[in-house]
């Protein structure tokens, strides 16, 4: 059996913070009579990852996620519960844990401001220890891939926000670690940008086999990077699994909208009140952009088919013409967020 990647047990972390009074008095008294409240970032949380695998680890903001990470790489200390990385203890074993693992924070820079970026490339090579060959290899690759070679001589402060994330990427991935945290690698970026840094994290996994960990408010990054997600609420594992069950259980509403007959507006809700469905199928009328009315019937596709609630609603109404949606992982995760995993099976919204 392999070892895995990153095992962890009841992770916890609780923060002190000190309750500082308003004012100089307020900040001498923080400081020889502090008043302590504590705050629990991470709550107990277990998890296994494989080698190679793409884990995408969601939640809302304060959720959590970046002290997990921060945990994972050594930064931080766990209150209690454990946590190991390639079969080591990150904190204890910090040096060790370094090199084999590399860290991208969307939100701050890690590479030397004022230095070109050639020259925090040749720091990062010195500080690692990769042999000459390899490193020029490597410089020549992800200056291909991440189109960096323009920008070898220009110093971090001069880059734009996707230059820098690229030049992030390339720092993080030239010691070839065998694990890769990335904490909101798309913050802020366009989408052509997004595109290239998603292709070229997939690319890296599939060649080097490295076990990544990706944080991110962006669905997208997670729909085309990601099989497995982890969901985490107020600290605490709610979803653990494929992103197809995820899909499979929350994306089955779908949504028919009918153009009507203009000559119908005038009475629509009184035609819509009255109407006969089949079983899940609600209808509603809405206003679209260019203020025509609609006819908008959301269904269960597990309790009735498209086709049933299409020709039922034709008996009844003139129809134009008509539209089906299906929920996009957006609004599937909003559901989450909002709880729908707390609710029984037969309360949830389809
Ligand atoms: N050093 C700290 N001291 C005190 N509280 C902290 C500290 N770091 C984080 N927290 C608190 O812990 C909670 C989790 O923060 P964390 O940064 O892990 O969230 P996150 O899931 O990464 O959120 P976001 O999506 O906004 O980045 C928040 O309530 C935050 O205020
Ligand atoms: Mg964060």
């Amino acid at each position: 059996m392999t070892e895995p990647a990153i095992l962890t047990h009841n992770l916890t972390k609780t923060f002190n913070i000190v309750q500082k009074e308003p004012g100089l008095g307020g900040a001498f008294k923080a400081l020889f009579k502090p008043h302590y409240t504590y705050k629990t970032a991470v709550d107990g949380i277990s998890l296994q990852i494989d080698p190679g695998e793409i884990v995408g680890y969601i939640g809302v903001n304060g959720a959590g996620k970046s002290t997990t990470i921060k945990m994972l790489t050594g930064i931080l200390t766990p209150t209690s519960g454990s946590v190991r990385v390639l079969g080591r203890d990150p904190h204890r074993q910090r040096v060790a844990n370094a090199r084999e693992i590399g860290v991208v924070f969307g939100q701050r820079t890690q590479l030397w401001w004022d230095l070109a970026l050639i020259e925090s490339l040749n720091l990062v090579a010195g500080i690692y220890d990769i042999p000459a060959p390899r490193y020029k290899q490597l410089l020549e690759q992800f200056g291909e891939i991440l189109e960096l070679k323009e920008l070898f001589k220009t110093p971090i402060r001069n880059m734009s926000l996707g230059q820098k994330m690229r030049a992030e990427l390339a720092a993080a991935l030239i010691h070839e670690p065998r694990v890769l945290y990335l904490d909101e690698p798309t913050i802020g970026l366009d989408l052509l940008v997004k595109e290239k840094i998603r292709t070229f994290v997939r690319q890296h996994n599939q060649t080097h086999g490295t076990t990544i960990i990706l944080t991110t408010h962006d669905l997208g990054d997670i729909e085309e990077l990601c099989q497995r997600v982890i969901i985490i609420d107020s600290g605490k594992l709610i979803y653990d699994g494929p992103l197809s069950t995820i899909r499979e259980r929350f994306g089955r509403q779908r949504i028919l909208t009918f153009e009507v007959a203009p000559q119908l507006f005038n009475r629509l809700e009184q035609i819509t009140a009255g109407l006969r469905l089949p079983p899940s199928a609600q209808a509603a009328v809405e206003d679209d952009e260019v203020c025509c009315k609609r006819l908008v019937v959301r269904f269960d596709r597990l309790e009735t088919s498209a086709s049933q609630v299409a020709a039922s609603l034709m008996e009844q109404v003139e129809v134009l013409d008509f539209s089906i949606a299906e929920p996009d992982l957006a609004g599937i995760v909003r559901q989450i967020y909002l709880g729908a995993l707390n609710q029984p099976e037969n309360e949830r919204q389809p």
